[in-house]
């Protein structure tokens, strides 16, 4: 049966309907959600409940499976054996520890490993355990923000570099909650998306820090123009998470931020990576 794309919102997400992804999908099929990703930046797949091992032959279809760095406290009681390259993100706790990664609450918009030298293309959840509310991911289309940045917004940044700061596990910039730096790295304000072509904005308000070469006062009035810009609702696609949802977001053309959800209650979403193939250009 041929599969079904239907959009979700004006310039980001698609569903891709009537696929099982437990079973096996043509060459033909494969290539043509691939097609569908670069033409709508994010997927979703409802009613998958993939396991670790299906989630990561999935996710190579869109390139390398990232290799997750995932620090001693990640690998909790019961989730030892879960293969390399499927991280935690849950606020469920043992021994009052929190047993994934972003455990709590709101985040600010960011692109996944921005912080990195190659960050990585693209992220997949993969949900398990949803609160009754909350907890939704925004997803924001860099392309449809770049198109309409105002030219004096634009210009004095055309061509030039941020500069990105991380603190592992931050959901918030400066709340303190992340680790010392995990990584810094510079990267185009605007990068060329390497399979499409097209330009995105690529700067975020929670890793961002400056521009090279600019003053900091006239980086930090264009950068907050351009994140009011890009975090747009008209940009923006806001996903309710369903237990067995599967979405598959590009890092490279939009960024995505987290609305607040009760602690009271248990969120456990699996994620996998695909490796980026070059630096952002
Ligand atoms: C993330 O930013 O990678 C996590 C998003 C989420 O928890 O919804």
């Amino acid at each position: 049966m041929a599969i079904t794309i239907n959009k979700l919102s004006p310039h980001i997400g698609a569903e891709i309907a009537d696929i099982d992804l437990n079973e096996e999908q043509s060459a033909e099929t494969v290539a043509e959600i691939v097609q569908a990703w670069h033409d709508n930046l994010i997927l979703l797949f409802r009613g998958q409940h993939l396991d670790a091992e299906r989630q990561l032959e999935v996710t190579s279809w869109f390139g390398t499976p990232g290799k997750v760095a995932r620090p001693k406290e990640f690998h909790p009681k019961g989730y030892e054996k879960l293969p390399e390259g499927i991280m935690l993100i849950s606020n469920i706790r043992e021994n009052g520890e929190p047993i994934g990664a972003l455990p709590d609450g709101e985040m600010m918009f960011h692109h996944d490993m921005m912080h990195a030298e190659v960050p990585h293309k693209a992220t997949m959840l993969n949900a398990v355990e949803i609160p009754s509310h909350g907890g939704n991911t925004l997803f924001a289309s860099g392309y449809a923000a770049y198109d309409t940045l105002a030219d004096e917004i634009r210009e004095p940044l055309e061509g030039r570099r941020a500069f990105h700061h991380y603190n592992y596990g931050s959901v918030q910039k400066g709340d303190g909650k992340g680790t010392p730096a995990f990584s810094e790295s510079n990267h185009p304000v605007f990068r060329t998306h390497d399979d499409t072509g097209k330009k995105a904005i690529y700067v975020n308000r929670l890793m961002t820090e400056g521009v090279l070469e600019m003053d900091q006062e006239e980086a930090d009035q264009l950068l907050s123009a351009v994140f009011d810009h890009a975090e747009k609702p008209e940009f923006v696609y806001e996903h309710a998470w369903q237990v067995g949802d599967l979405l598959l977001w590009d890092n490279r053309c939009s960024m995505h931020a987290r609305t607040d959800f009760p602690e009271t209650e248990r969120r456990l979403l699996l994620r996998t990576t695909v490796t980026g193939d070059a630096r952002p250009f």
